[in-house]
């Protein structure tokens, strides 16, 4: 095993990679709502649909009593969620000060950069203007234009863009913006929780997207932080052998009641890993879900994780682990935990080296795979 994996890191490209990301070190991350409170309500949100604004919003001692438990017990990487966190810049400070974080926004309120100068924010867009404003703005604001706006030139922002199944086309013109805002793109795919149907039903699978993917890699590899394999991963639940759902996800909360069976089956899981409410105390099944069904996941973070957690698997071919390596790599990258001027200068070699034959495969496939 041994000689392999050292013949695997004869290419410059992957030792380069896989020496980035054992210099920065393992991660033993949680997922954290920082509040219940949101200035937006988008149609089919996660967190309102399975009632995790229900949970409350900590205090400033909440939040301290929080950061010691939390080092305590070795934590050293938060995403954070909720609510909506530019509402709580407070304890957002603290929890920065306290650990290396990723947080996620809407992008209505503009994060300062003072007491946040390297902060990873994740702008959350859902469509062109048309589409975001009918599913994030009530059908009159336009979220997107204020988060272009509040993070031109920001080099501490990517945007995480959830496209929708019927959505495809909307692609280009979304991150051809984004990326002439001076940001970088990674994509994520809407599940339709809410059932609302038609252009938005994930049922409809993400072939279209997928292509449309492929075509931003090639138009801005320098500009998006996800491999087209990755985009495929996440679009169709497959890894290899397995499907994506409760009793495969790695981001799961491993001393929950609800995943006591999970825990039992074999799959590899996070075991530090814990999704805590907004209250800073009690956790839940895993980051996106109470008790939904997994079918509706198409989260890009938690499947960076279930990519992240099967290395052994991606050592049968060359191929495989620059994959696996890319993967994690621009993990790494888009968190700011490696070189961020080498990543930039890596990213279009990886999608050269990663896409070339992920097309070819990708749109072959389509017409077999399920979703
Ligand atoms: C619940 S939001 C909270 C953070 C922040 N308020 C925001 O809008 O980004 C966290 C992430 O979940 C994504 N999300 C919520 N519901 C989703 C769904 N049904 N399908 C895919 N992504 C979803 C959002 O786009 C956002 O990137």
């Amino acid at each position: 095993m041994a000689t392999r994996f050292n013949a695997l890191l004869e290419d410059p490209l992957r030792r380069q990679m896989w020496s980035a990301i054992r210099k920065a070190g393992p991660l033993r991350s949680i997922s954290v709502d920082l509040t219940s409170v949101c200035n937006i309500r988008c149609d089919g949100c996660y967190f309102f649909s399975e009632g995790m604004d229900q949970a409350g919003s900590p205090d400033s001692e909440a939040v301290d009593s929080f950061i010691a438990r939390e080092r305590a017990r070795g934590t050293n990487f938060v995403t954070i969620v909720g609510g909506e966190p530019s509402l709580a810049l407070e304890g957002l400070e603290k929890l920065y000060g306290a650990f290396r974080i990723n947080v996620a926004t809407n992008g209505l309120r503009r994060i300062p950069r003072t007491g946040f100068e390297e902060l990873p924010i994740g702008i959350s867009v859902w469509g062109d203007h048309d589409t975001d404003r009918r599913l994030r703005g009530g059908g009159r604001l336009d979220v997107f234009h204020q988060g272009l706006q509040n993070y031109r030139n920001d080099e501490r922002a990517f945007w995480y863009y959830t496209v929708s199944a019927g959505h495809a086309h909307e692609v280009d013109s979304v991150v051809r913006q984004c990326v002439e805002n001076g940001n970088r793109v990674l994509f994520n795919f809407y599940g339709d929780l809410d059932a609302l149907g038609g252009d938005l039903d994930h049922e409809g699978g993400f072939a279209d997207v997928r292509k449309a993917v492929d075509r931003a890699i090639k138009a801005w590899p320098e500009s998006i932080l996800m491999t087209s394999g990755l985009a495929r991963v996440v679009s169709t639940g497959r890894l290899f052998g397995e499907r994506w759902g409760h009793a495969t996800c790695t981001s799961i909360t491993p001393d929950h009641l609800a995943n006591a069976d999970r825990i039992g089956n074999g799959k590899p899981f996070n075991p530090h890993f814990r999704a805590y409410n907004a209250d800073l105390e009690t956790t839940r099944r895993c980051c996106t879900g109470v008790d939904r069904g997994c079918d509706s996941c198409f989260d890009t973070w938690q499947h960076f994780s279930w990519v992240m957690l099967h290395m052994r698997k991606h050592l049968r071919s060359e191929h495989d682990f620059t994959e696996w390596l890319a993967t994690t790599y621009l993990f790494y990258f888009i968190n700011r935990l490696v070189d961020p001027v080498e990543g930039a200068a890596l990213l279009p070699e990886i999608h050269r080296r990663t896409c070339r034959e992920e097309i070819a495969q990708t749109w072959q496939t389509e017409t077999t795979v399920g979703r």
